[in-house]
């Protein structure tokens, strides 16, 4: 879906944030004494209060004040359309109208499963669930319970969503982190006892350690978890050495390698995995593939996927969920995917080409430290010219340069008076509805921003 033109100019701005008179203030104020810290999801919070958003429109969010900004976060990917595609609208108006949610199978659900396995090559067979947590959560047992093993291999800094095992060294402090060689597992706090011994973390893109700890713990080891691009890693890529030794390793050892593509999916019209050329025996899979409802899914290889699931043949796991893929979501899924074809896909990776370009060149041009990061749909910057491998470099960075997170966060609040909602960490996350002018009004801005920056 096309947007008109993008008309704001940035002497003219969008608003003034903060602004303790506004709408967003008052409703945080009152929010806040009723949730603590005023919502129930820590990501959409940023100080002093979060703008409330009103209404959303193919790229455009408008808030409580009426105010119009560019939506660059797409709710943190799921948006591949943007806001409110008149087909998904109408798909999840005729569901409405026909059925919200029953306890039975619907058709949907089928529809959904037949797209998703016809176009991603290692999704042989799949089953859905609410959320990206429950997809990471249940491939994770999946391993275990197929391989009768205990431990699962994850990357240092890398999230996967809030299950126990997943969140484990998701962001571990330096004084915890242990020995490089053999980092340590540190479970979130609130985690049971046992999590973080079922854990072996790996150091992203370390070839040899990592194929050193995978072969130490091979007789034990279940599962490796993967998300090739870490969007909290500044969109940090897997390298297709590191990946390839992942699967030749995981293969040598009789254990599972399972790809998180709940944000990474966009890498890919064929799934991030097919891009790597690497063939894992589970994915995750979430946001994109619900139009923007509520969804995770978890697909796999068809032989491990039946064992585990089908209770014809006495599945070794139980998996219900009240609202599993539910007919809402089904319906916006499979709205949402056929209207993402492959010249849709190749159509958003120009366009994310064509910012991760125009944001290096405001960079050049400012003289700003600065990088830019990202594949396809997806565009990390990062306040820094360091060279960041892997969660340790990121963390020490940040550490030795405050002015990282400060820059970063003045970049993010110039943005919004400019009419551009970029993600709070330092992403933009595009969305079929984009075009390529508002993708110049976006260089634009940033370019018009690195001059207000802090040192
Ligand atoms: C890589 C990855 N895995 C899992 C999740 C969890 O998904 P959800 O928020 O739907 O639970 C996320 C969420 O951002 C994610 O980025």
């Amino acid at each position: 879906m096309g947007s008109p033109e993008f008309t704001l100019t940035s002497a003219e701005g969008a608003g003034k944030f903060p602004d303790s008179t506004s709408r967003s203030a008052a409703l945080y104020a009152r929010a806040a004494a009723v949730l603590p810290g005023g919502n129930s999801r820590h990501s959409v919070y940023f100080p002093p209060y979060p703008i409330y958003a009103h209404r959303g429109r193919g790229s455009r969010i408008w808030d409580v004040d009426g105010i119009e900004r560019l939506d660059c976060v797409n709710n943190y990917s799921s948006l591949i359309h943007g806001h409110s595609h008149p087909a998904i609208v109408e798909a999840i108006s005729r569901q409405a109208a026909e059925l919200i949610s029953v306890a039975l199978p619907t058709e949907s659900e089928v529809l959904l499963a037949e797209l998703l396995i016809e176009r991603l090559e290692a999704v042989e067979r799949i089953r859905f669930c609410n959320s990206g947590t429950e997809a990471v959560m249940f491939a994770l047992k999946a391993a275990r319970a197929f391989t009768g093993r205990p431990l699962v291999a994850k990357i240092e800094g890398a999230y996967h969503g809030s299950g126990e095992t997943a969140s484990v060294s998701t962001m571990p402090d330096p004084a915890r982190w242990g020995d490089r060689e053999a980092p340590a597992a540190v479970p979130d706090s609130g985690s049971g006892p046992g999590v973080g011994h079922d854990v072996v973390v790996l150091s992203m893109n370390d070839v040899e350690r990592g194929r050193r700890l995978i072969r130490a713990n091979a007789d034990r080891l279940a599962g490796v978890l993967i998300d090739p691009m870490v969007k909290n890693l500044a969109f940090m890529a897997a390298t297709p050495e590191f990946v390839a030794m992942l699967r030749e390793e995981t293969e040598r050892c009789g254990a599972l390698l399972i790809f998180d593509e709940v944000y990474s999916l966009r890498l890919g019209f064929h799934g991030a995995h097919a891009t790597l050329g690497v063939k894992p025996d589970v994915v995750a899979l979430g946001k994109i593939i619900g139009g923007g409802l509520p969804i995770g899914a978890v697909g796999g290889r068809a032989d491990l996927m039946d064992q585990l699931f089908d209770p014809r043949v006495g599945a070794k796991l139980a998996h219900a969920g009240t609202f599993n893929a539910n007919p809402l979501t089904m319906a916006a899924g499979v709205a949402a995917m056929k209207h993402f074809d492959e010249t849709a896909f190749d159509r958003l990776g120009m366009l994310g080409e064509r910012l991760r370009t125009g944001l290096r060149e405001a960079l050049r041009i400012s003289g700003r430290a600065g990088t830019v990061t990202g594949a396809a749909s997806m565009i990390g910057l990062f306040m820094t010219d360091s060279k960041i491998h892997n969660y340790r470099d990121l963390v020490t960075a940040l550490i030795a340069d405050p002015g990282i997170k400060r820059r970063g966060d003045a970049l993010f609040r110039q943005l919004l008076n400019r009419g551009v909602f970029m993600g709070s960490q330092g992403f933009f996350v595009l969305s079929t509805a984009n075009t390529a002018a508002e993708i110049d009004r976006i260089i634009e801005a940033v370019a018009d921003s690195l001059r207000f920056l802090p040192e």
